[in-house]
């Protein structure tokens, strides 16, 4: 049986393997044949993952050549896509809703393609579950990277010089990475406030001492979708929000943003007039810009300083804790993969009736089989 794992792209500070979980899939047994390299930027050695018993191939094409099972963080590229053998299993965050046709080229290629961001979010599932290991240590690292951005502190400190106040800190989206935001926020002393749309966030942003501020109308009482995301407002409800945030806002040092809508383009929630109106040197970090922005003028991997002097933060942030989003993506990829290993053959089997499969399986026997995407036809 085996296991290529690849490198990322130069963007992506991440890796889908750790010395840690080669030695767990050849205890299975599994031969790991990893891409030269692929663990650098993530703190670990070509040396480091031979020792646990892993091969060191010089590129992507040896690594899947005779892959039965491909590990990577991102979707491949379609040159290695079409290198890997059909029937190979292809793991990783394959962000099915802008493939652009890659799902096609998954389908042609004859692989059995799983999308790990599609793991329902059940209590089985739960130490899979790839978009909350990373979500928690992206709204850590908002927090940290706002706080480096901005000029002054976040406790409230008594010196003999006088009293400094407490910096503001608005956390819009309370889902995984908002509630870490919340979290940090407060252990650095800020007075922290936040914002969804889904009902259930009001009691956990309230235990983790912020203080919830809502449109809580009928619409908001029923936002929450039953697999526990948000459902995209309707206009009259986004002008009421506007109106609460813009009040809001003004008196913010620190506003970050993590609201995203599963599949569709981010709610825009901070207009430019709202970043306007922000004093000098107040920071944003808008962690869905890479879904289209909850900031107006945020970009991606950029830090922009407005003419009135606040800075939007755009930055894929996650890249810059690669060695702790490595060692949970890893496990997370294996907690999955290895309950698709029958480790007496050893061989891949997988069961295409299990929910998990189901819910995360693209393409299987050169077609797109996943109920979500069948209309993106592979010809
Ligand atoms: P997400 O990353 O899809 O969205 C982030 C947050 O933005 C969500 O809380 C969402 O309600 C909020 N949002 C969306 N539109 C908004 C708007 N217009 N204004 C303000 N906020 C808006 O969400 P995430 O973090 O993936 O969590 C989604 C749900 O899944 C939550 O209920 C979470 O508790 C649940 N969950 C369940 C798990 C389990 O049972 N195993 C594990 C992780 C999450």
């Amino acid at each position: 049986m085996h296991i290529a794992v690849l490198s990322e792209t130069v963007a992506d500070t991440r890796v889908a393997i750790t010395p840690e979980t080669v030695r767990k899939y050849e205890a299975l047994g599994g031969k790991v044949h990893i891409q030269g390299g692929a663990g650098q930027r993530a703190g670990i050695s070509d040396q480091d993952f031979e020792q646990a018993g892993a091969r060191v191939v010089p590129d992507a094409f040896s690594a899947v050549k005779n892959a039965d099972i491909v590990l990577a963080v991102g979707r491949p590229t379609e040159a290695v896509i079409r290198a890997c053998k059909p029937g190979a299993a292809i793991f990783a965050t394959m962000d099915p809703h802008r493939a652009n046709g890659a799902l096609d080229v998954l389908a042609h290629a004859g692989v059995n393609a799983f999308a790990m961001e599609l793991m329902p979010r059940i209590t089985r599932a739960q130490s899979m579950d790839v978009l909350s290991s990373q979500a928690n240590l992206a709204g850590y690292r908002a927090v940290i990277d706002a706080t480096a951005e901005f000029s002054r502190l976040l406790p409230m400190m008594m010196t003999a010089a006088g009293t400094i106040p407490a910096a503001q800190v608005f956390v819009m989206g309370a889902g995984v990475a908002g509630l870490q935001a919340i979290a940090t926020a407060r252990r650095l002393g800020a007075i922290v406030s936040a914002t969804d749309v889904r009902p259930a966030t009001k009691e956990q942003v309230a235990s983790l001492g912020g203080k919830f501020i809502a449109v809580e109308d009928e619409e908001f009482k029923a936002a929450e979708s039953a697999g526990g995301y948000a459902k995209e407002m309707s206009g009259e409800y986004q002008a009421k929000q506007a109106e609460l945030v813009s009040a809001h806002i003004v008196k913010q040092d620190i506003v970050i943003t993590t609201a995203l809508i599963p599949g569709r383009q981010a709610p825009r929630l901070v207009s430019a007039a709202m970043v306007d109106s922000m004093r000098p040197g107040s920071v944003l970090v808008d962690l869905a810009v890479d879904s289209g922005g909850n900031v107006e003028g945020s970009r991606a991997g950029e830090v922009v300083t407005t003419s009135r002097g606040v800075k939007i933060i755009g930055n894929s942030n996650i890249s810059k804790v690669g060695t702790t989003a490595s060692s949970l993506y890893a496990r997370n990829l294996f907690s999955f993969v290895s309950t698709l290993i029958d480790r007496d053959q050893p061989a891949l089997v997988i069961d295409w009736d299990d929910e998990l499969v189901k819910s995360t399986n693209l393409t299987r026997d050169g077609a797109i089989v996943h109920p979500a995407f069948k209309g993106a036809k592979a010809n």
